[in-house]
């Protein structure tokens, strides 16, 4: 059987250098926060129980942010450094087993990664195993000093290290394994004997040294996934790193998608074979698209759900809603929220719709507003039509039956029913209920007057 594994995430710090009024770890990259990422890693190597986020700065919103995880918490209410930062978590973990701490600012750190490094520790007989990589400019990190035999004679922070430590390029990741007991054993023992004065997880090293244990490094020879984020400047890198890595597997998996360098696809979006997704696309939130879906250009999708063979032409906004197979949206659309858009429908250029349900094959072609309507199937909507579902205090809904025919510039004041086959005459405002197969004409009569141009352009002129 596998050895339990608890893990520990750091995510107290509020990440001075984002010079941000928001948490270092609640800032996102790839579509999630950054602390979401390394609960994730850490959910591939641990159950969700046996993992422990350490709060602080913002702690309700991270809380929040993590409340469908089923992760566990520890408040650090005051930030005395990373050992402190552990040690807030101790009641809430198993005293046996594998305990591995992730930093919530590296988000990029795979799951495979993380397994290897648990496989190291666990068959080796050290007390713990450190994540190293080597960096062109280590600046800021810990460095790794190494004993003869190639272990981890310490760690050195980089404001206490001497000028030759601070030659040294072996990084401390900050992401360990260490075996549980012994960490809980130990960790006491770290003070504030520091320049910063700060609880340093990276004394536990010599800690354990000094208890006759070894601390074994797991070099990665590739610093990329090791990447941690103290800046904005780092988290757009990081951002591109994940969005590229998407959009490859996307395409890898038979999604075409067109200068795949100007799209953005969030890492929960999933797309079907034979899509195309054009330039200057955002898929984002939990959009899945079905097959042969074509995405135009500039359009952006928020947790919409496509069936096959949709085509949104260029410049439409679909959020939070459905869409069946077969159907067109756009150009220039907007599905604001909640719509429930049926099989082979058609919506045009400049068509609205809100929290709106329409049956298969309805048609809106231009300029319309729907809101909290049900478009029966196959009704035509005329260009220019409005539901007026706002009285000023309540909104109403607007109830279309099957077939029916909307004119042109229809204006439909809600609370409304029109049965299905009604006609409503071009240009009308519709305030009572239509009977089934009946036409509703509700506008002034027209009137001609002959001759009244001619007249009128003669007398202009003789002035
Ligand atoms: C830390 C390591 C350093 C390593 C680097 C890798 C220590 C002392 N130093 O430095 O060796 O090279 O990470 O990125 O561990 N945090 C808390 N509570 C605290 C302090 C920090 O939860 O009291 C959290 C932060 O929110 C952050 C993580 O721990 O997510 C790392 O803290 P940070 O201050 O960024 O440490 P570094 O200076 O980067
Ligand atoms: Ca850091």
């Amino acid at each position: 059987m596998d050895p339990r594994v608890s893990v520990v995430i750091l995510a107290a710090g509020l990440g001075t250098r984002m010079k941000s009024k928001t948490a270092k770890v609640l800032h996102r990259a790839g579509g999630l926060t950054l602390v979401e990422h390394v609960v994730r890693t850490g959910q591939a190597v641990a159950a969700s129980g046996d993992i422990v986020v350490i709060t602080g700065h913002q702690a309700e919103k991270v809380q929040q942010t993590l409340s469908s995880y089923g992760v566990r918490f520890a408040l650090q209410a005051e930030q005395k450094g990373t050992g402190h930062a552990v040690c807030c978590a101790e009641s809430e973990l198993p005293k046996e087993g594998f305990l591995v701490i992730l930093s919530g600012d590296a988000p990029l750190v795979s799951a495979d990664t993380v397994r290897r490094l648990i496989a190291s520790q666990v068959g080796s007989s050290a007390a713990a195993t450190v994540l190293t990589t080597r960096v062109a400019d280590p600046f800021g990190y810990g460095r790794i000093l190494r004993d003869d035999q190639g272990n981890v004679a310490a760690i050195v922070e980089q404001k206490a290290a001497t000028p030759d430590q601070l030659k040294i390029d072996e990084i401390n990741s900050g992401i360990f394994c260490f075996r549980a007991e012994t960490l809980w054993k130990y960790i006491g023992q770290i003070s504030t004997n520091n320049p910063a004065g700060e609880y340093y997880l990276t004394d536990i090293v010599e800690i354990l040294r000094e208890q006759g244990f070894q601390v074994q490094p797991f070099e990665l020879p590739v610093a990329d996934e090791l990447l941690g984020i103290n800046t904005r400047v780092e988290l757009a890198e990081v951002d591109r790193i994940f969005r590229a890595a998407k959009i490859k597997q996307l395409m890898l998996d038979g999604v075409t998608i067109e200068r795949p360098d100007t799209v953005t696809i969030d890492g929960d979006v999933t797309v079907a074979r034979d899509t195309i997704v054009e330039s200057h696309v955002r898929l984002l939130g939990k959009t899945h698209i079905g097959e042969d879906c074509q995405i135009g250009a500039g359009s952006v999708l928020q947790n919409a759900h496509l069936g096959s063979g949709v085509k949104v032409e260029p410049y439409s906004l679909i959020a939070d809603s459905r869409i069946g197979s077969g159907a067109s949206v756009g150009p220039f659309a907007r599905l604001r929220m909640n719509n429930d858009v049926g099989d082979n429908v058609h919506i045009g250029n400049f068509v609205e719709l809100k929290n709106t349900h329409m049956g298969q094959g309805a048609k809106a072609g231009h300029l319309a507003y729907l809101g909290d309507a049900s478009i029966g199937p196959k009704v035509n909507v005329g260009a220019g039509t409005i539901t007026c579902n706002y009285d000023g205090v309540n909104k109403h809904r607007t109830v279309v039956g099957e077939g029916a025919f909307l004119g042109s510039n229809s204006t439909l004041v809600a609370p409304l029913e029109i049965g299905a086959g009604g006609y409503v005459a071009a240009g009308s405002v519709v305030t009572d209920a239509v009977p089934q197969d009946a036409l509703a004409i509700g506008r002034g009569r027209q009137m001609n007057k002959d001759g009244w141009a001619k007249v009128r352009r003669e007398t202009i002129k003789k002035k």
